[in-house]
């Protein structure tokens, strides 16, 4: 391998979908994980196979249909878990194990309540069965930044011998600091020889703001692959932003020397897709990819901007695709014009899916004068969020008044087919209809989150609304797009709904299973 050249490995459909109120569906993941296919990553970490059926279903259909990237399922350091995480990649063009068991004392001792004699077997056992089923094996001594480092080389000469073909060393609680991780990680290759013939990868989840920081650090340090993800998301406060860390390398190239092969000019619309899909908004200053990211307000900066780009400006906002919404359709575009436009913008839709596209758009472009890029966007991701087993809304009657409090109802059909109806008076519009939803299942949905955007500019802007549910303890959110706000709001909390509902029936279903199971077999990692 190249020695300048750094490994992008994703995890948003892993590490990014344990954020709070995150529901993909199959769909929704690989139309994400073709995105980032070509976006030109190295390794799509697709999922968590043993986590759930959904899980397993979504890292075999990555494996089997995404061409390009290595596809790496996730799996706890047991027999089961590496078996099931096999099953789910073994059809890619290149597959991956990524196996992973904590080194530190305060995972072994209070969360496996184990040993650290316990921890190198388990290390050992678990190496050796996925190598003996997968040529490419990754393993992460959990927590390793707050291990001791001693014990943490032990168990890394251990999983190298066992034929461990990169090893991950994660700051899982975003704890340690950019000159800390150059030390520990320089004194693992002090202690274990042979990490210099396999790929030293980081892993930095952004507690303290520092993950993007720290996984540049342990590049310098001699890491060749970074894991992170589009947006930052990931666990709590996340993971390193793989924007980030993509742009200063590219920007920084002739500081640093080392590469990517990322296409940087679709770092913008993956960026859009991801936050579309999750339902997690980029804050507006964000880098790389925020609102924000390329504007300038001060008069002082505009004028040196006009004159010059480069006076206040250090990359040009076309390195990230932050211009590609040139592409304009109209009411009287057809059905070969949406294809093409949607082709252009990398969504290969046919058959049946074009003829739903088409309906939709020839819907919108009636209401709007002109559909832009970034709604063909949101309505062709929109056409994603809807599974076979769901809630649909059939229609539905909002009276709103400055007088009288609102009132909705609203009719349904039910995931087995039945027709539904309910109605209640609210305190706004919004709040009538959701009720109104509830009231039509007999749900209990608590909401815990809502937000309404608008995908572009302008009076007659599609609204994007975003809604997080909590049923019976488990939370799952929905996004609706639609030129009516109360509709996108009662779409986007519809698939809120249906997605709970799913996460309450895998729970119930993995609560049974795990009664006869190993009970040091938790869910997540
Ligand atoms: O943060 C972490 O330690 C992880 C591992 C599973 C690599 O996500
Ligand atoms: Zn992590």
């Amino acid at each position: 391998m190249d020695p300048d050249r750094v490994l992008i490995f994703d995890t948003t459909l892993r590490d990014g979908e344990q954020s709070p109120g995150i529901s993909l569906n199959t769909a929704e993941k690989l139309e994400i994980a073709h995105q980032l296919a070509r976006l030109g990553v190295d390794v799509i970490e697709a999922g968590f196979p043993i986590a759930s059926p959904g899980d397993f279903q979504a890292v075999q259909a990555i494996a089997r249909e995404v061409h390009g990237p290595v596809i790496a399922g996730l799996a706890r350091a047991h027999a089961a878990d590496v078996d099931r995480a096999w099953e789910a990649v073994r059809d890619a063009e290149r597959p991956r194990i990524h196996t992973f068991l904590s080194t530190s004392d305060i995972h072994i001792e209070h969360q496996l309540q184990s040993t650290r004699e316990d921890v190198k077997g388990q290390a050992r056992a678990a190496v050796a069965h996925a190598k003996a089923l997968c040529e490419d094996v990754e393993f992460s001594p959990m927590d390793a930044t707050r291990a001791d480092v001693e014990f943490t080389a032990e168990v890394l000469r251990i999983a190298i011998d066992e034929g461990a073909t990169t090893i991950n060393v994660p700051d899982t609680v975003g704890y340690t600091m950019p000159d800390e991780y150059v030390a520990f990680l320089r004194s693992l290759y002090d202690l274990v020889p042979g990490l210099a013939d396999v790929v030293l990868s980081v892993h930095c989840h952004d507690d303290l703001g520092l993950a993007v920081a720290n996984s540049y650090a342990g590049i310098q340090a001699g890491a060749r692959q970074v894991e992170c993800a589009i947006n930052g998301i990931g666990e709590r406060a996340g993971n390193a932003s793989l924007e980030e860390i993509v742009m200063l390398l590219h920007t920084r190239g002739e500081a640093v020397s080392l590469t990517t092969d990322v296409v940087t000019r679709e770092l913008a619309r993956t960026s859009r897709l991801v936050s579309r899909l999750t339902g997690y908004v980029v804050q507006p200053n964000k880098a790389i990819v925020g609102r924000n990211a390329f504007a300038h307000e001060s008069g002082i900066h505009q004028d040196g901007v006009l004159k010059e780009r480069s006076t206040y400006e250090i990359m040009d906002a076309t390195t990230v695709g932050l211009d590609a919404n040139s592409l304009v359709l109209g009411k009287h575009s057809g059905r070969h014009a949406l294809r093409e436009a949607l082709q252009e913008l990398g969504f290969a839709v046919d058959g049946q899916a074009l003829n739903t596209a088409f309906k939709r758009f020839k819907e919108i472009a009636d209401k709007k004068k002109q559909v832009s890029a970034m709604d063909l966007e949101a309505l062709v991701t929109d056409e994603l969020r809807d599974e076979l087993r769901a809630y649909t809304l059939s229609w539905f009657d909002v009276e709103a008044s400055s007088r009288r409090p609102p009132h909705a109802t609203v009719e349904l059909v039910t995931p087995d087919g039945e027709t539904v109806r309910g109605d209640f008076t609210g305190d706004g519009p919004v709040d009538a209809i959701f009720r109104a939803i509830n009231a039509a299942t007999r749900r209990e949905a608590r909401l815990r989150e809502f937000r309404i955007d608008s995908v572009t500019g302008g009076q007659d802007a599609l609204g994007e609304a975003s809604v997080v549910l909590e049923v019976a303890g488990q939370s799952a959110g929905g996004q609706g797009v639609s030129t009516d706000i109360i509709e996108a709001a009662a779409l986007a909390y519809v698939r809120a709904l249906s997605n709970a509902e799913r996460r309450v029936a895998a729970a119930a279903a993995s609560a049974e299973e795990a009664t006869t199971a190993d009970p040091q077999l938790t869910p997540t990692p």
